[in-house]
């Protein structure tokens, strides 16, 4: 880093940290139509958009926008059709050109670019993913996932490579020598998705990404999403209208109306302290069932076996807390299943000597992990007789969740059915 400051290098090669702002949107305008400088210039900048297309037939797409946007943050921009979502993120990237303001990213003015730079920055900076994939028809998967780096020049051998890698980080290993037409819109998204990630950029801008998938694969790709991002540590920004959407993925939410940001928090402070009325509305309906996670209401299993005790041992244990059933772990924690008392007595009926649980008196269970929403956790409820085991990445046992729980989460509390 040293030697690249005396190279005086300009700033885009210098790593913004974790901490710092990488995109920066200061005092940001769009105003659409003819001359929308005079828009700016007089009274009319105070005044609301119906005004403003009233007085002079032009619309405001982007009124005053500042935000920061820190390394490797989700970043969700919610609000209803027409108050200029897609018009911002356009803006950050000028496909479309603000009327004021400017866009600052790894300390760079975008805003200040000429086309080339901007080109140039663009490719290299930005992934891309909209709510109509994109895709070239006459193109395979491996193709369009590999398109981004051909318009870089990036010799075929290793774009082929690049790509590869990144339809398998999608799960699309197999379908490399497919066509577009041939995929379902969920696996035609994340082609999509693979062609932006392809280029390895550092900020990925995803418009309604999902809004075209039937809720179930919706909620898959969500789930892969938030899985793709704990690897990837990505700076995202993220358009969607789906307020569910917004606060399982984000980690901070603008709200914009009119083309203003009207809100900007947490997904936890815009659902708790929602700003004014229309905020208000976006928030009332965020069930709990789709807000609470597994991991906000477990609690640790009461009882626990242990893979190396003797059925004996166990079931003693099982006796004397009054239990039918147990999870079962291993010496690092790892859920290996549940014993019932049934199964481990007639081990013992047998009279052998048993040393250890065997794996033929453990039953697998269905897990979830600590971001599983509680609705998705209905269906496994329903056919289980046990509590739900929270695990993690690597099936270490967390925590229980029992139906109670959940049924006890998601009914309002007395008095508070009004919100
Ligand atoms: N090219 C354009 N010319 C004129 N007006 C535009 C243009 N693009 C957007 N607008 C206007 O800017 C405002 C914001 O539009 P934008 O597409 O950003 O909304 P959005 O929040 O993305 O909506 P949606 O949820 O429907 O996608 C709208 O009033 C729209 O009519
Ligand atoms: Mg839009």
């Amino acid at each position: 880093m040293a030697e690249r400051n005396i190279r005086n290098q300009p700033s885009e090669d210098l790593p913004v940290r974790k901490d710092e702002p990488q995109v920066l949107i200061k005092d940001l305008w769009k105003v659409f139509g003819r001359d929308p400088k005079r828009v700016l210039k007089s009274d009319l900048r105070e005044k609301s958009k119906e005004e403003i297309q009233k007085k002079t037939g032009c619309i405001l797409g982007m009124k005053n926008i500042n935000l920061s946007i820190k390394k490797g943050q989700f970043y969700i921009l919610m609000g209803l059709s027409g108050s200029g979502k897609s018009t911002l993120i356009r803006n950050i990237i000028r496909l479309v050109n603000p009327t004021a303001g400017s866009v600052i990213i790894n300390g760079q003015n975008v805003t200040k670019m000429s086309g080339e730079q901007l080109l140039q920055f663009r490719r290299k900076t930005f992934g891309m993913v909209f709510q109509h994939y994109g895709l070239l028809p006459h193109l395979t998967v491996l193709d369009n996932a590999a398109y981004g780096l051909k318009v870089r020049d990036v010799p075929k051998g290793e774009r082929y490579a690049k790509a590869m890698r990144t339809l398998e980080t999608v799960g699309l290993k197999g379908w490399e020598d497919y066509y577009p037409g041939s995929l379902s819109g969920g696996m035609q998204q994340r082609v999509g998705l693979a062609r932006a990630l392809a280029n390895d950029p550092e900020i990925l801008l995803m418009d309604e990404p999902f809004s075209g998938l039937d809720p179930l694969i919706r909620r898959q790709m969500q789930d892969e999403l938030v899985e793709l991002q704990e690897k990837l540590q990505k700076t995202i920004i993220f358009v969607t209208h789906d307020l569910h959407e917004a606060l399982k993925l984000g980690d901070r939410i603008a709200i914009m109306r009119n083309g203003e940001v009207v809100q900007e928090g947490t997904p936890e402070e815009i659902v708790t302290q929602p700003a004014d009325e229309y905020v208000q509305e976006f928030v009332q309906d965020a069930s709990p069932a789709k807000v609470l996670t597994a991991g906000s209401i477990m609690e640790p299993a009461k009882v626990l076996l242990y893979a190396w005790e003797g059925p004996k041992t166990a079931l003693t244990l099982l006796l004397s807390n009054k239990r039918k059933a147990a999870f079962v772990v291993d010496k690092n924690h790892k859920l290996l299943g549940v014993a019932k008392d049934e199964s481990l007595a007639k081990l013992l009926d047998k009279g052998e000597y048993i040393e250890k649980i065997p794996q033929s008196s453990i039953r697998t269970v269905p897990t979830v992990s600590e971001n599983t929403i509680l609705e998705d956790m209905f269906s496994i409820i329903t056919h289980n007789p046990y509590p739900v085991p929270v695990v993690n990445d690597d099936g270490r046992l967390m925590g229980v969740v029992t139906t109670d729980q959940i049924f006890e989460s998601i009914t309002p509390a007395e008095g508070d059915e009004n919100g």
